[in-house]
């Protein structure tokens, strides 16, 4: 019988070798793919079959021969996988994970803003949802952004959201003037320069990698701003023995994982805490993975409608950057 969407009342098993042995299980008898981002925790990066960035994990959701897409990350990369699978059956561990990147970003508010450029291009990061892609030319992610940008004629004026920092940032790399979307993401916001300057003061040597989301104060103490996964594979590529990290720290378990003599720190929040996980990212666990197998939800159900608008500037930004 092929397994279907009926509500399974069966205990979690208590035991973490016993629950992935459990989530395996289901993933054979539901043909299912785990993918994962790398601010996810490192139980579920150690069992996704793939741990990538935003637009890796967009290359594999298109790829997969899988039924079944258990997105392991935040609401709008679900979505994405979605729209780019609509016969699939796409889930997402715990629905509220989404995104304040995105969700400051709303549908009608984008379409006014929209309407005072009227001819602009627009460019919408990968971080938006399935409304604002449907509004949108082209999307890119924090790793093609800059490239693609370069790509786009220069007498066309555009539109960038909806992230001013990592806009900002792709505005100084091209030199193409953006009209900005003021939002931004509260991870990323909450570095503090106080502790960051601290942090280079003790670790002289240590190379400063930054995620683009960051403030320009912190940017600019940066040795080297990319996605998670060029700051992955500069701090595996690099020369230097310490790094010190502007991003979600999630991706350190997969830095560790390529250089376990190396030195990765963190740094702290502008309070003080050590509140820089992402904490949409961080609601999904290994047990609500594996409910969702279970019980086959919660599930990405995406309007046709929207759909169909939002696929065109996605399958743009892939061929563009193959
Ligand atoms: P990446 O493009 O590096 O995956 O970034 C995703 C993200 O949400 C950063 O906050
Ligand atoms: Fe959104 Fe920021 Fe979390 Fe990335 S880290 S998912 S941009 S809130």
């Amino acid at each position: 019988m092929k397994a279907g969407t009926e509500n399974r009342t069966v205990e979690v098993p208590k035991n973490k070798p016993e629950l992935i042995k459990a989530i395996d299980v289901l993933k054979t008898e539901r043909n299912a793919v785990i993918l994962a981002h790398y601010y996810q925790d490192n139980d579920i990066q150690d069992i996704a079959d793939f741990v990538g960035d935003s637009l890796e994990l967009s290359r594999k959701a298109e790829k997969t021969n899988a039924d079944v897409i258990v997105f392991s990350g935040v609401h709008f990369m679900a979505e994405t996988a979605k729209i780019l699978n609509p016969e699939k059956t796409v889930l997402i561990p715990d629905l509220d994970a989404g995104c304040n990147l995105a969700d400051d970003c709303n549908s009608d508010d984008f379409a006014k803003f929209r309407a005072k450029y009227p001819n602009h291009y627009v460019v919408s990061y990968i971080n938006c949802s399935a409304e604002v892609k449907a509004q949108s030319n082209l999307i890119c992610t924090s790793s093609n952004a800059v490239d693609l940008i370069r790509k786009i004629p220069e007498n066309i004026q555009l539109i960038f959201a909806p992230d001013q920092n990592l806009g900002r940032w792709v505005q100084n790399q091209s030199g193409r003037k953006l009209t900005l979307w003021p939002g931004s993401c509260q991870v990323h916001e909450n570095f503090s320069e106080e502790a960051l300057l601290k942090l280079i003061m003790e670790y002289p040597k240590a190379e400063v990698l930054a995620h683009p989301e960051c403030q320009q104060n912190l940017l600019d103490l940066a040795d080297f701003i990319g996605s998670t996964s060029k700051l992955l594979a500069r701090s595996d590529e690099s020369s230097a023995d310490s790094f010190i990290v502007l991003t979600e720290p999630g991706i350190l378990h997969q830095m560790k994982k390529k250089q376990p003599s190396k030195k990765f720190l963190e740094v702290p929040g502008i309070d003080g805490c050590s509140c820089n996980a992402c904490p949409y990212m961080r609601l999904n666990t290994l047990e609500k993975i594996y409910l969702s197998l279970l019980n086959m939800k919660p599930e990405i159900i995406i309007d046709e409608k929207i759909r169909n608008k939002a696929i065109a500037p996605i399958k743009l930004m892939l061929k563009m950057s193959k």
